[in-house]
């Protein structure tokens, strides 16, 4: 069997991790890699650190507006699967590169696997909110995360080939954590010590393209460091750009302004931070599965089983009430009931290698 795995974005080339450790036990993969992510820190450090295989296809895509990106990646995708005529197309998530890909094997009527599909914001000012409800209205198998995410597409009407497998980002912490802790230099470097610093990420298009929010969001960071707390902030190459267009990051110790780190590196920066501060998808759930209290700068998460939980404080960008969340946050009492087992990745290769008879389709168990 030949699969197509696309990825292009920082978070899929974790998720492909755990997936093609398993994949290629089974089938030959063909790695297809948009560029969408091109700086080495977004990357290729994560090629190197994930030990995945060098992309056997790397399309230089780039950064761009929506349509010249996704437009460009559609036509280039579409070359190699007309070339390689693989029996399934694998995307993860919900970037632009997911759509790409999705789209391209859709239209020459090669089955598309999502990997996290049925995730709702219900927020169409998302980008990736589109970029999902596209990409699953045209998958062949929907290989869900979560029993929401059944449901969402059991309300659009989607119940054809959707499964319950996991996450499989789940795996990939359970995999690496170990690894993480044995091997990162990061605290030392940062010169932090355990539960005595912030962990803050911003990257969403919502809260960095729009001066305001971003303003409020640094206006926030920068009370809790007056205040005595220590803000450590990773930032993403958009969002670096951004706050120094808002003079926020010139020779600051508090809040600190360092480059994207490693997976490792993040994965110990969020096990022992004090609170994660984020508008990101997967450190939610990294601060659950670690047990750190978690406050989100957006007013919906498609992660709902966190907040339902009472580890994460859904606070938008208001600095007043991201500063109150983060200095009383909500104390976390039951780690890791959610989000699998750590074995998601074998269930979305063994429905992918036609061997899950055990796997029951959400069809089959229509409530
Ligand atoms: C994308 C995804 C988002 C995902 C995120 C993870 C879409 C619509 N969004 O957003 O779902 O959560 O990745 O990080 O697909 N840039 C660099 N270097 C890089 C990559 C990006 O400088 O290596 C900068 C560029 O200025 C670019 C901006 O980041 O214009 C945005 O890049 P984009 O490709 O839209 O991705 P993300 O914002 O990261």
């Amino acid at each position: 069997m030949k699969v197509a795995v696309i990825v292009g974005a920082r978070p899929q080339f974790i998720k492909c991790a755990a997936v093609s450790r398993e994949l290629r036990k089974v089938a030959t993969e063909v790695l297809i890699h948009t560029g969408q992510h091109y700086d080495d820190n977004m990357s290729e450090l994560f090629f190197r650190e994930l030990e995945i295989p060098k992309p056997k296809y790397n399309l230089g895509v780039g950064s761009g507006p929506h349509g010249a990106q996704s437009g460009e990646m559609l036509k280039l995708i579409e070359e190699v699967l007309l070339k390689e005529r693989p029996s399934y197309v694998v995307v993860y998530g919900d970037t632009n590169s997911t759509l790409a890909g999705a789209l391209a094997a859709a239209k020459l009527h090669i089955p598309v696997a999502h990997v996290e599909a049925g995730l709702r914001s219900f927020n169409k000012r998302m980008p990736e909110e589109i970029n999902r409800v596209v990409t699953d209205q045209i998958s062949t198998l929907l290989l869900c995360p979560t029993e929401t995410a059944v449901d969402n597409l059991r309300r659009e009407g989607i119940r054809k080939g959707v499964y319950l497998v996991g996450d499989v980002m789940c795996d990939a912490m359970q995999y690496s954590i170990e690894t993480a802790e044995r091997t990162s230099k990061i605290l030392e470097r940062l010169e932090v010590r355990p539960k005595e610093y912030l962990l803050a990420t911003v990257h969403r298009a919502e809260n960095t393209d729009r001066p305001e929010n971003l303003e409020k969001i640094a206006s926030a960071f920068d009370m809790l460091a007056k205040s005595g707390e220590i803000v450590v902030f990773p930032a993403h190459p958009r969002t670096k750009k951004r706050l120094e267009t808002l003079r926020r990051v010139d020779g600051l110790r508090n809040p600190l302004v360092i480059d994207p780190v490693s997976y490792l590196d993040m994965l110990v920066l969020g096990k022992h931070a004090k609170v994660v501060l984020t508008d990101s998808g997967g450190l939610q759930k990294e601060a659950y599965w670690f047990g750190v209290p978690c406050v989100t700068l957006r007013d919906e998460t498609e992660w709902v089983e966190t907040v339902e939980a009472g580890w994460n404080t859904l606070v938008g960008t208001d600095p007043d009430r991201i500063v109150a969340a983060a200095t009383s946050p909500a104390l976390p009492v039951d780690p890791r009931s959610h989000y699998g087992d750590g074995h998601a990745a074998e269930r979305v290769v063994r429905i992918l290698a036609g061997s899950h008879e055990n796997l029951v389709s959400a069809d089959v168990t229509a409530r």
